[in-house]
């Protein structure tokens, strides 16, 4: 299973590739605007730089034409670029043009199965279900990862699943679970993944015996 990094923020994707788990990264024009007056191609850049993986950058447009005008300006910023593009009759047809050109595409918010089986069969690279804000909702977000894994493993489809909108380390687990490809993840999630208060605890005592032995 892969893991990218769901942020936007140059130190926590410098901090968390050192931990040697990141193989990619995924932003939002969300996650964009918390980093405050940055310019949108420049960090796109700099992250491509951090990380040798995919790192997907989205655009804004809701029309084909714009997509496809800000799509290939994306691609050219780095050779590692997926472009995201929306979940969008306009966005498929983006996706077919790219697809065609040899550009990666990351279909984001993906909410039906039938949403992704479109997208797969438009040809994107990357699918990116929303576990959290189906969740919210009170859906099962799993359960859409978990169908469209069984969907793309039907017809042996190409097409590789991004859980996204993930929110704790117990989604993280889940999707390995049912076998996504990938997990993005926030910074403060894979932090917590790490921890475990039985670890702190046994280092405590591991290190009480030693001084005890050792004077
Ligand atoms: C990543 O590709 C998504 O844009 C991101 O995971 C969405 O997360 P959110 O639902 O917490 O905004």
């Amino acid at each position: 299973m892969k893991f990218f990094i769901d942020t936007a923020n140059l130190e926590k994707i410098k901090e968390a590739s050192k931990l040697g788990v990141i193989d990619g990264v995924t932003t939002n024009p969300s996650l964009v605007a918390k980093e405050g007056d940055v310019d949108f191609h420049t960090r796109i850049k700099e992250i491509c730089k951090i990380v040798d993986g995919p790192v997907s950058a989205e655009v804004i447009s809701l029309e084909t034409e714009g997509m496809l005008e800000e799509a290939r300006e994306l691609a050219e910023l780095a050779p590692n670029i997926a472009v995201k593009i929306p979940m969008t009759v306009a966005g498929l047809k983006a996706v077919k043009t790219l697809s065609d050109e040899g550009i990666k595409t990351n279909v984001t918010l993906v909410f039906s199965a039938n949403q992704a089986l479109l997208a797969a069969k438009a040809g994107a690279t990357f699918v990116s279900p929303f576990v959290g804000r189906l969740d919210d909702r009170a859906h099962d977000g799993m359960k859409l990862v978990k169908d469209i894994n069984e969907i793309f493993a039907n017809y042996e489809m190409e097409t590789e699943i991004i859980t996204a909108s993930i929110r704790s380390p117990r989604h993280v687990k889940e999707a390995a679970l049912v076998g996504a490809d990938i997990a993005t993840i926030p910074f403060g999630v894979i932090n917590k993944m790490s921890k475990h208060p039985l670890t702190d605890i046994g280092i405590e005592r591991f290190l009480e015996d030693w001084k005890k032995t050792q004077g």
